[in-house]
């Protein structure tokens, strides 16, 4: 079961003081549970695990995957960007074999998360030796970068297969009624799986937004689920003890108590490098706003020791980090001993792989405590399906406890559109006139 340790914060924060942190967690838990705070009409993602395992939606996504596995689908190209890719990227990730592609499910490649031109073509070569499916997803159903790469898809799969098989090929996640791409799934008769209203992307994952390409990639869904519910039932617990509550106490003391403005979710797995991707969205989003919020940034352990490991240890004292570890890896390797031991390592000898990377984990614990750097750690048993349930459903709750002590709306993001307002003005979209002649003035 996840749970939370404060690894030498208590050198930082006194426990007086994390204690009225704790009592601040607990009374925005409370305005969490009751839905009575800012952005309440985005809170749905709170019992998601609970409902989605009493549903059928399971069994809807298992009948799109049987139908590609039939149809000999070894491509499915996930389209979306945000909140509507990174929990499936962070899942696939985390789950699958680092080298080798699993042959009882197709591979699954993402696309519109940005718009490199390179990439396209790219993804089109490997695609016109492949047989392709499509998975689009977008809440608003209006974003540029997966609607750019969804046209492109489109007529790829269309070309290659004929309309009235591209309809089998392309399944569409998004709004139950409004968008571009719901009424061109409609028209183009698309499966569809609906988002709901009150659940926003960065909080979706465990909507068909991440469980249809989870699912198509071959993993247990209902195994996250279980895991997510375990957390539902963790976190809805009033307590001091409860991880949710120490994480946002112990975040929000280091921040507004002592001025650490950058948090580093930081993991000794290579796995997980796109947990650190979603978690920032997830947490970056949320409490980025009003003039406010933790920096949310990430490392990948050890790799990242040889190039911000120094940073980390040495320079401004505005970092915490928050270590999220997995206790047993799921493969056993152990270093052998040899004989002529020009490298010098025969004093590891019979020793795990495992037992190297533990103690570069607590080596670095220790030098970056007494570096000044305090840490938080957000601990798992092993990497599979039910501990990343866990860890969204944990790192969900307490962003919404956290972002609420520091009296900010987690379930909004008005930061996004000033990007898109310019570009929308400098690719000349009808109804950006004026935008468009003011920008150009600047340039
Ligand atoms: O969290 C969010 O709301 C955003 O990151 C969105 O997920 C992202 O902008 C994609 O939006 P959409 O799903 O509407 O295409």
């Amino acid at each position: 079961m996840l749970s939370v340790k404060l690894n030498g914060c208590d050198n930082f924060v006194k426990s007086t003081d994390y204690q009225e942190y704790v009592k601040k967690a607990l009374a925005t838990k409370a305005v969490l549970d009751a839905g009575t705070g800012a952005g309440n009409d985005f809170l749905g993602w709170k019992t998601l695990p609970s409902e989605t395992l009493e549903s059928d939606l399971i069994e809807q996504c298992g009948a799109v995957c049987d139908k590609w596995r039939e149809m000999g689908v070894n491509l499915v190209v996930v389209i979306g960007i945000g909140g509507s890719y990174l929990g499936a990227k962070c899942a696939i990730e985390a789950l699958q074999h680092g080298f080798v592609q699993r042959t009882d499910a197709p591979r699954i490649v993402f696309a519109g998360e940005n718009l490199g031109e390179d990439y396209l073509c790219e993804l089109m070569d490997l695609a016109k030796g492949m047989n392709v499916a499509c998975i689009v997803i977008s809440k608003s159903g209006t974003t540029t970068e997966p609607a750019v790469a969804f046209r492109i898809i489109k007529q790829f799969i269309e070309q290659k297969y004929g309309k009235a098989e591209a309809s089998l090929r392309i399944v569409a996640v998004t709004d139950k009624a409004r968008g571009a791409l719901k009424s061109l799934s409609t028209q183009e008769g698309y499966k569809t799986f609906v988002i709901p209203d009150n659940v926003g992307g960065r909080f979706s994952v465990l909507t068909p937004v991440g469980l249809l390409p989870i699912m198509a990639a071959g993993y247990d869904v209902k195994k996250m689920l279980e895991g997510a519910k375990r957390m539902q039932d963790i976190c809805s617990e009033a307590s001091g003890e409860n991880p949710a509550v120490k994480y946002a106490a112990m975040r929000n003391a280091l921040y507004l108590g002592l001025g650490k403005k950058i948090e580093v979710l930081i993991n000794f797995n290579p796995k997980l490098q796109y947990l650190g991707e979603w978690w920032k969205q997830l947490y970056g989003e949320s409490e980025g706003k009003d003039g406010k919020g933790i920096f949310p940034a990430s490392c990948n352990f050890t790799t990242d020791l040889h190039s911000m490991g120094q940073y980390i240890q040495d320079g401004e004292r505005i970092l915490f980090e928050t270590l999220v570890s997995v206790a047993t890896p799921s493969r056993k390797m152990v270093i052998e001993a040899d004989e002529q031991n020009l490298d010098g390592l025969n004093f590891l000898a019979g020793k795990r792989v495992d037992e190297c990377n533990q103690m570069a984990q607590l080596g670095t614990k220790l030098a970056h405590i007494d570096g000044g750097v305090p840490q938080i750690e957000v601990a798992i048993e092993k990497l599979d399906e039910e501990h990343l349930g866990e860890l969204f459903y944990f790192f969900e709750y307490a962003c919404g406890v956290s972002a609420y002590i520091l009296g900010i709306n987690p379930f909004n993001q008005p930061g996004v559109e000033a990007y898109k307002k310019n570009m929308f003005a400098l690719l000349d979209k009808p109804g950006y006139e004026e935008a468009s002649k003011e920008i150009r003035k600047r340039l």
